[in-house]
This record gives structure tokens, sequence and C-alpha cells, in this order.
């Protein structure tokens, strides 16, 4: 067993377990009759999109794409100080692309969170290239006071306000995405 330090929990794994099958029934509704692809963003998605994927009643296949922006390439500090607005310049790499066309697909990118929505402007201004029949966005959270670019998830789970979190996919320096719980990291983490 793993020390973990004092995390109060923002969302249980039964909210969030709810929430999914519902993103998931709203996501067969639309789409019905149609195939779709889940486009999960690494890493943080991929706890997210396991569970999203098996919520959908549709033919469905997946995939991943990777990026590294300003913070999360640059260790915890930096992850820290872009938490705290300090990554107006940010920049987005690619470090996976598909591994397959999307051109005439129903395209799904699985997000996390949106934060300032760099990661995810990028990415669509990027898949749009492809020419996608259709490009959605389905994010498990939104911090929306935290915006800098403008954009909106068509499918989303939980507005949070501006605080750090983890589990369920998401990390705070690679740790803690195994949580089954979204917790609020305290502000010195251990
Ligand atoms: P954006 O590009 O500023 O929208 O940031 C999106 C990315 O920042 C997410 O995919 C996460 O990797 C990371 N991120 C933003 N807020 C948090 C948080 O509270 N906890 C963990 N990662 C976060
Ligand atoms: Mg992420």
């Amino acid at each position: 067993m793993f020390a973990v330090p004092e995390l109060k929990i923002l969302l249980s794994h039964e909210q969030i377990a709810k929430r999914v099958a519902e993103m998931g029934a709203e996501i067969s509704r639309d789409f019905a009759g149609q195939p779709i692809i889940l486009l999960g963003v690494l890493k943080g998605a991929a706890i997210f999109l396991s569970d999203l994927a098996r919520q959908v009643q549709l033919d469905l296949n997946f995939d991943f794409i990777g990026v590294s922006s300003y913070g999360t390439s640059l260790g915890p500090d930096a992850q820290l100080k872009k938490n705290a607005g300090w990554d107006s310049t940010g920049e987005v790499h690619l470090t996976k692309d598909v591994d397959q066309s999307l051109a005439g697909k129903n395209v799904i990118l699985v997000e996390d969170i949106l934060d300032t929505g760099l990661t995810l402007n990028y990415l669509r201004r990027r898949l749009l290239a492809h020419g996608p029949k259709t490009l959605r966005i389905a994010a498990l959270l939104d911090k929306p006071s935290r915006r800098k670019h403008a954009l909106e998830a068509d499918y989303l789970g939980f507005s949070i306000p501006d605080e750090f979190v983890v589990g369920y996919g998401l990390d705070y320096a690679e740790r803690y995405r195994n949580l089954p719980d979204i917790c609020v990291l305290p502000s010195t983490p251990c």
C-alpha cells in the first residue's frame, strides 16, 4: 500500500461512474446507427476513455494521440506554475500521432480536463486537417475560470473550481493516476 497524503475527494468513483454512463448514453443517441472513433489524449484520458467506451452502444473503435505541453514536459514545478496561470506562452507538441485515417469519420476527442483550452485547441485544428465527418470533444472535467482559448466540450462530465485535481487518470508528476476518485491535491504536495 503506498502512502497517500491527505487528499480531499471532490468526485467519488460512484459519481463519476453515473455521469460517464449518462455521457455514453448521450453519445449513443447522437450517433445512432453510425460508427464512431473515440480518440483519447494520453495519458490522462486513458481511464476515462476505457469506462466511456463501455457505455457507448455503437459500432466503435478507439485510438490515442499523445501530446506534451509546457508544464508536463518540464516536471512538477512547471506543472504547478502552469496551473497557477504562468503558461500564457504555452506550446503543444505531438508525441504520438493517430494510427488511422480520420477522413470522413465521426471522431470524438476524449480528454481528462479542459483547462486553458490550449491542448484541445491545438488538437482540434490539427485533426480538422484530416477532414473528419464530425469532430466533437468529450471532456470529463472543465475548469471554465481558467480558459484562455475559446473552446467548449460537446460532452462534459463536471465543471469544477480552479483547484489542482488528481486521480481517475489525472496526475501530479505522474503520480495518483490510479486513484479511483478525483481528489484535490493540497497546495504543498507530499
Ligand atoms: P490545457 O491545455 O491548459 O487545457 O490543459 C489541459 C491539460 O493540463 C490536461 O490534459 C491535463 O494534462 C493538465 N491539467 C490541467 N489541470 C489539471 C489538474 O487539475 N490536474 C491534473 N492535470 C491537469
Ligand atoms: Mg492531459
